[in-house]
């Protein structure tokens, strides 16, 4: 009977996944069919940097995406105050969204604004960026598209370098500028950050 409740347990969360899936798929496909390429940020928090970007970028697709409900609603409050049509939230998790996205959708440009650093070693996989995450946006970046990460966490920026050096599919470009600023929720909160761009290139060149 224990194991019955566990398998019936897991199948309601199974179905709950299925549905929650099923309906990112189509929101992406109405709001984001026949749109190229897009700048994609997982993290974004409450969006203060991807709506800077979005309202200075008016042709540019900006998308966002966060595990947290209100967080992407006050994104949204910001989007529609501002009214801007470039610009995308969604709640989301970040593995979830890749596997629902329109496949042929290509990203300009991903940025990661100080991504939660799970310090413990034993929490290490739970990081956004893993050689896994690399591959797959590496599959939809096309060559000299970009990579940008930023964050507080010494250790977690060693981290992106290690993994990001070893990946034969992005190269960190020293004398490529940060993209855009302008102070996101956490980067207001910290005396010091360290970033990084990497371009994507061919494998091994
Ligand atoms: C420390 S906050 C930074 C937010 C924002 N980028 C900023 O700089 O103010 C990290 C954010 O990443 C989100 N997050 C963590 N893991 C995620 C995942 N796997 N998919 C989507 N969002 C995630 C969290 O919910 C949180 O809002």
């Amino acid at each position: 009977m224990g194991n019955c409740e566990i398998s019936e347990a897991h199948a309601r969360e199974l179905a709950k996944q299925t549905a929650r899936k099923e309906e990112l798929k189509e929101a992406l496909q109405r709001d984001l069919v026949n749109c190229g390429h897009i700048l994609f940020e997982p993290g974004c928090g409450h969006g203060h940097w991807l709506t800077d970007y979005a309202a200075a970028h008016p042709d540019t697709v900006c998308v966002g995406i966060d595990l947290i409900s209100w967080r992407i609603r006050k994104g949204n409050d910001k989007k529609t105050k501002r009214g801007l049509t470039n610009l995308h939230f969604y709640k989301a998790e970040l593995t979830e969204f890749l596997e629902v996205l329109p496949p042929d959708l290509r990203f300009e440009r991903t940025v990661f604004l100080f991504p939660d650093p799970w310090p413990k070693a034993r929490h290490h996989r739970r990081r956004m960026v893993q050689a896994g995450l690399l591959d797959e946006l590496a599959r939809r970046t096309n060559q000299g598209g970009e990579l940008c990460f930023r964050t507080d966490d010494r250790p977690y920026f060693d981290w992106t370098i290690e993994h990001l050096e070893s990946h034969p599919d992005w190269r960190i470009d020293d004398s490529a500028a940060w993209p855009y600023e302008s102070e996101t929720y956490f980067q207001g909160l910290m005396e010091t950050y360290f970033s990084v761009v990497a371009k994507r290139v061919q494998g091994g060149e």
